[in-house]
């Protein structure tokens, strides 16, 4: 039967190993839940689907153990077995004696307690002997969803909006609740459901109500709604001659509006915005600064638990005659740094990874480390912009973990290496910030398999899992998604973990080596490095790249822009100079001469050569593995995988080619052998 990727890691097939399975089932022969909260109740149904699904068998639900043992108890808030002190509200514990005791705080906690035991079955754990606890480390975990009224998604790839606008309130997809489902199955437990380049119509009633609907689907599940707003919404749909955050009248017209969200949405988790960022209004236009427009908002919210994410991806025109040495890499920093202590406590800055762009390799944002009083989150994309959308394989929980596990050095010299990761600082450990966050751009779509290349949805799946526990591993991640999507045989799991480990490093190779990049080039798909033709010299290819005859790279050190200033002096150490900055961060931080020798012994033209060559063979190998898993995977998934992997090498060639052509007329070198073809 074939499956074609609708269900996702949520695949609760027959357990083929009888022994196996009937050990499971010993363990398992009820399930117990009391109390009426709907979270448990989700968790109890989701309990016995699942385990219908991997023993065959219908599992009672009751409302009490009695004597029985070799069952499964679902027990939240001081109930016997939780011990307290471990978990934190969402966290759970999940430990086999006589019964096997799911416990919690919280229902929500019992909720991911339920998926982890599941996960266990599914990836054939024993389960007899379990002595598990866990804590989510970050306490709001979203996906963003950048979808519009109209159906359609800026930068999706998978097919319209899932969320179908003009059919709500009325008529409820049944797919908005698998969709709660897979989130509420990794953790996740909030959703922004419209783009941040927002439409004021989602703060119509007309849409609250359509809003509301999809709340209700989602609220089983633990996860809150948040909206994006449109900063001046007060003006377009409110009639006020103004949108100033300090005007009085403003101030209520957000005051009234959150009322009227809360009456109809009571557990609404608050409100995104991108404001004074690419042409988008906000506080600046009238002489304020993001504070005063983030602390209207996070007063307007005051009397409800709901926050207020302000987005801090800004930058004016760079290059321009009036800014000619401007660097788009220093602007977030340049304007929030100094808005450090005057957020309002129910305001959280969303930082990008990274600096500039989701590209497909950053150094990590100078703001990590330097906001100790303001709550940072990190905004990681998990659609595929820069990433060959949705035909390029790229597995990218190692792109995620390389900024997490960046070490921004803000503790000082002498202290342990790791000390102060990125993923400390949003996790709210290094600064003891009140409130920490993480968010997901999404990769969903309206297409029957969610992401469009089913091997997307480990993306999701990584995301949703670092979210929780950043401390898991990229190879973790990988093998546990392959056991429970596409298959459990041994030396297919080791195949596909592997070549997902090496897929974003092949990526790189091919479209962006040693720490190029090119945010704007048309669709953000292929590169296009001699695009030079825009409104605004930042918006073009050559601003980033800057080839000219004597080398290649964007200069950040003191003779440049000097970005590195906004890093602390051990970063800054390492890489200003281009000896000891890391090949992949180079021509994030140098003009490199096309003759300079690299520490690979090559020099910067022949090592670009041999990245683009080696990388774009790299596809060839990745077909090669691709096509040994036949045996063990869905036929529709094989099938649709194998297409996909034929045009991502035909394209990375082609980029190959098309860089190093564009490159070749100011280096004026020969292609090295081996890659030099015959003539
Ligand atoms: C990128 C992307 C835009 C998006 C913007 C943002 O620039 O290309 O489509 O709106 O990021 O994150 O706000």
């Amino acid at each position: 039967y074939a499956d074609d990727g609708y269900r996702l890691w949520l695949k609760y097939d027959l357990i083929k190993d009888v022994a196996k399975r009937e050990a499971y089932a010993r363990s398992a022969q009820f399930i117990v839940v009391s109390g009426n909260s709907l979270v448990l109740k989700t968790a109890a149904d989701e309990l016995q689907t699942g385990l219908q699904g991997l023993l065959g068998k219908t599992i009672p639900i009751i409302a009490s153990a009695g004597n029985r043992t070799g069952g499964i108890v679902l027990a939240f808030n001081k109930t016997p077995g939780t011990n307290n002190q471990l978990v934190n509200d969402e966290g759970y514990q999940i430990t086999s004696k006589s019964n096997i005791i799911v416990s919690s705080k919280t229902d929500a906690g019992v909720l991911y307690g339920v998926f982890a035991l599941l996960r266990q079955l599914q990836t054939t754990q024993p389960i007899d002997r379990l002595s598990l606890t866990s804590n989510p480390k970050i306490r709001y975990r979203l996906l963003n969803h950048w979808d519009n009224t109209n159906g359609t998604i800026e930068r999706g790839y998978a097919g319209g909006s899932l969320w179908k606008w003009f059919e709500l309130p009325a008529t409820v997809d049944p797919r908005y609740r698998v969709y709660a489902r897979a989130n509420a199955s990794l953790g996740i437990n909030g959703t922004v459901v419209n783009n941040v380049n927002a439409s004021a119509r989602f703060l119509t009633g007309e849409y609250i109500e359509k809003v509301a609907a999809l709340a209700n689907v989602f609220r089983p599940y633990g996860i809150r709604i948040y909206l994006s707003v449109y900063f001046p919404a007060p003006k377009v749909i409110g009639g006020l001659k103004t949108a100033d955050p300090l005007d009085p009248e403003v101030r209520k017209w957000w005051a009234d509006k959150a009322k009227e969200i809360y009456t109809v949405i009571p557990d609404f988790g608050g409100f995104l915005v991108k404001a004074n960022s690419e042409g988008e209004p906000g506080p600046q236009d009238y002489g304020r600064n993001h504070a005063d427009g983030a602390n209207m908002l996070a007063e307007a919210l005051a009397p409800y638990d709901g926050v207020v994410m302000w987005r801090a991806f800004v930058y004016k025109a760079a290059g321009t005659p009036d800014r000619p040495k401007a660097d788009r890499f220093k602007a977030a920093y340049e304007e929030f740094k100094h808005l450090d202590g005057k957020f309002n406590k129910k305001v959280i800055v969303q930082v990008k990874n990274g600096p500039i762009d989701f590209q497909p390799r950053e150094p990590f944002s100078p703001l990590f480390g330097n906001m100790p009083q303001t709550p940072l989150s990190i905004e990681f994309q998990i659609t595929q912009e820069y990433l060959g959308h949705a035909t390029h394989w790229v597995y990218e929980a190692p792109l995620f973990k390389e900024c997490l596990d960046s070490d921004t050095y803000v503790t000082g010299k002498g202290s342990p290496s790791g000390a102060a990761t990125v993923a400390k600082v949003v996790d709210g450990s290094l600064h003891g910030y009140g409130l920490t966050a993480i968010a997901g751009v999404a990769n969903t779509g309206a297409n029957r398999n969610w992401t469009g290349n089913p091997m997307a949805q480990a993306n999701w799946y990584a995301f949703g899992r670092l979210a929780w526990d950043h401390t898991l591993t990229s190879e973790t991640i990988a093998r546990e998604w392959v056991n429970m999507t596409l298959t459990k045989e041994i030396q297919t799991v080791k195949t596909i973990t592997d070549l997902m480990l090496k897929s974003r490093e092949i990526f790189v190779n091919y479209n962006t080596p040693l720490g190029l990049s090119t945010p704007w080039t048309g669709e953000h798909f292929a590169p296009e490095p001699w695009q030079n033709q825009s409104s605004r010299p930042d918006w073009t290819a050559i601003y980033y790249h800057r080839a000219d005859s004597v080398g290649l790279g964007f200069d950040r050190t003191t003779t440049g822009s000097n970005a590195l200033e906004q890093y602390r002096p051990e970063v800054q150490q390492r890489w200003s100079n281009p000896e000891t900055c890391p090949l992949p961060y180079l021509l994030w931080f140098h003009h490199v001469p096309w003759t300079k020798k690299l520490s690979t012994g090559r020099t910067l033209w022949n090592e670009l050569c041999t990245r683009f060559y080696t990388g774009a063979d790299s596809v060839g190998w990745m077909q090669q593995q691709w096509a040994q898993v036949k045996p063990a995977i869905d036929p529709e998934i094989f099938a649709d995988v194998t297409g996909r992997l034929e045009t991502q090498h035909k394209e990375a060639i082609w980029w190959r080619d098309a860089w190093l052509l564009y490159l070749q007329q100011y280096s004026r070198q020969p292609i090295p052998a081996p890659f030099k073809k015959p003539e």
